[in-house]
């Protein structure tokens, strides 16, 4: 088979060599873009006058009936051809013949391929965006809906304060609304018009870089040619962006995960998100947390590839630039699905309550209260810190809970006691009394729920 480039080659390509350096088994998924790409270009040669009106009709009409090609299946990837570039052209070649060959002036596969995975990313990145904003209305509902339930909060794993269920759904939620905002401003960086930039330098013909911009949606064209064809900031921002949302539901995920297990009794996930043992019969795993937590390592993966791939790379485009598809694809895929599972796993989620007296009986979770009374009753912090160290001392060693002990037992352990303490001590106290600004008190929950559904609504 010829190449396109085949004029000052003798020999013909290894076929060994042939399949090493084809990427068209991964980069046919770009066939849109490339296609949309090239008919703006088109367009901008005839408007420019380096083609002729009847010829860039010709050739849209061409790529018009490929695309149709792609879209029914029909289409005949050649491997020999390289990549979804070539395979287009030589299409197009067949279809309408040497016409075809004026596509490419003033054009490179270096500023083509730059343009086809932005305009690929551009699209993805807004999916993506839908697909967070889809969560942080899940999450926003089920805090609503679970606006009593109490959970203990924890540091260290370690039981340490009681906090709304809801207050613990809404921090995931901030961290989703940051995920959007680090995708929406890397958006500005991939949405730049690369095209025009040819091989390297720029190109002889005088086309018009803000035509085809225009043509394309882009709101600005790229400003240097170099740069233009080896820039793949985008891709490891966007990466490295895709790896927090990643973390983000990794986090999640472990704590699905832990409560889930009877130790903790927390959640039960809906069958339609569970699995069972082929061996245990009693089994329901939370497989889908356990493997949105194992591909969170992938997702890393891709971004130390592609950082990687850049790090030594003199200007302007080299070969080793092809090797950035699969890590992006990749990602785009992994993060799109797991979010998309993960939501409905929450969704079909029920969280199990636990009872009050439960809550009071283990952990010691107001003894921080007990603490803030004495502060209350005129003790400096560190002093009451130590006397509600006494206290707990005192429940271990009488194996009680805080609730259990009497009055005129705290009053043995400090005479600043009275009878208010015992109001303290409760869980529902302990919630309401965290009215400072982002605290757990129900009030302050409510507050935040109502903020974040109209930044949900704008967004
Ligand atoms: N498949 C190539 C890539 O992904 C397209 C650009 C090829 N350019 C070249 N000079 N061989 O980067």
């Amino acid at each position: 088979m010829k190449k396109p480039w085949g004029g000052r080659f003798q020999q013909s390509t290894d076929s060994l060599m042939e399949r090493f350096s084809a990427s068209i088994s991964f980069d046919r998924i770009l066939y849109a873009y490339d296609i949309e790409g090239s008919i703006a270009h088109c367009k901008m040669l005839a408007k420019c006058k380096i083609i002729k009106p009847a010829e860039a009709k010709k050739i849209v009409g061409g790529l018009q009936r490929i695309a149709r090609e792609f879209d029914e299946g029909r289409f005949e990837i050649r491997e020999e051809l390289e990549d979804i570039h070539m395979n287009i052209e030589s299409r197009l070649a067949e279809l309408i013949g040497p016409v075809a060959g004026k596509l490419h002036t003033a054009r490179s596969r270096n500023d083509q391929i730059c343009l086809d995975i932005r305009m690929y990313l551009r699209d993805e990145v807004g999916e993506i965006l839908k697909e967070i904003l889809r969560l942080g209305k899940t999450l926003l509902g089920l805090a609503k809906k679970n606006i009593d339930h109490i959970i203990p909060g924890y540091t260290h794993l370690q039981r340490a304060q009681p906090v709304l269920l809801s207050h613990h759904l809404l921090a995931h939620l901030e961290m989703f609304l940051r995920d959007r905002e680090r995708l929406q401003d890397c958006l500005k960086r991939i949405n730049i018009m690369p095209l025009g930039a040819a091989a390297l330098a720029g190109t002889n013909f005088p086309i018009d870089r803000n035509y085809t911009a225009k043509l394309l949606k882009f709101p600005e064209v790229s400003h240097n040619s170099m740069d233009s064809v080896s820039d793949r900031d985008f891709l490891i921002e966007f990466c490295s962006a895709a790896s927090i949302i990643m973390m983000h539901l990794s986090r999640f995920c472990e704590e699905v995960v832990l409560w889930s297990s009877s130790e903790f009794d927390m959640i039960e996930l809906s069958d339609a998100f569970s699995t069972g043992s082929s061996i245990m019969p009693q089994k329901k795993n939370p497989d889908p947390a356990e493997l949105i937590r194992g591909k969170t390592g992938r997702v890393y993966g891709s971004l130390v590839a592609l950082l990687t791939l850049m790090k030594s790379l003199p200007l302007a485009y080299n070969r080793d630039l092809q090797e950035d598809k699969e890590p992006l694809f990749d990602t785009v895929n992994t993060v799109k699905i797991c979010l998309a599972v993960f939501n409905g796993m929450i969704q079909s989620a029920k969280f199990k309550k636990a009872s009050p007296e439960k809550l009071q009986s283990e952990g010691f979770l107001t003894a921080t209260d007990i603490a803030d009374y004495l502060v209350l009753k005129g003790l400096p912090f560190r002093e009451a810190h130590e006397i509600t160290g006494k206290t707990v001392a005192y429940c271990l060693q009488s194996k009680k809970n805080l609730a259990q002990v009497s009055l005129a037992e705290f009053k043995k352990l400090s005479p600043k006691f009275k009878e208010d303490v015992l109001d303290h001590i409760s869980i529902e106290s302990s919630i309401q009394r965290k009215a400072s600004y982002g605290g757990t008190a129900r009030k302050n929950v409510v507050e935040q729920i109502e903020r974040l559904q109209k930044k949900l609504k704008k967004a």
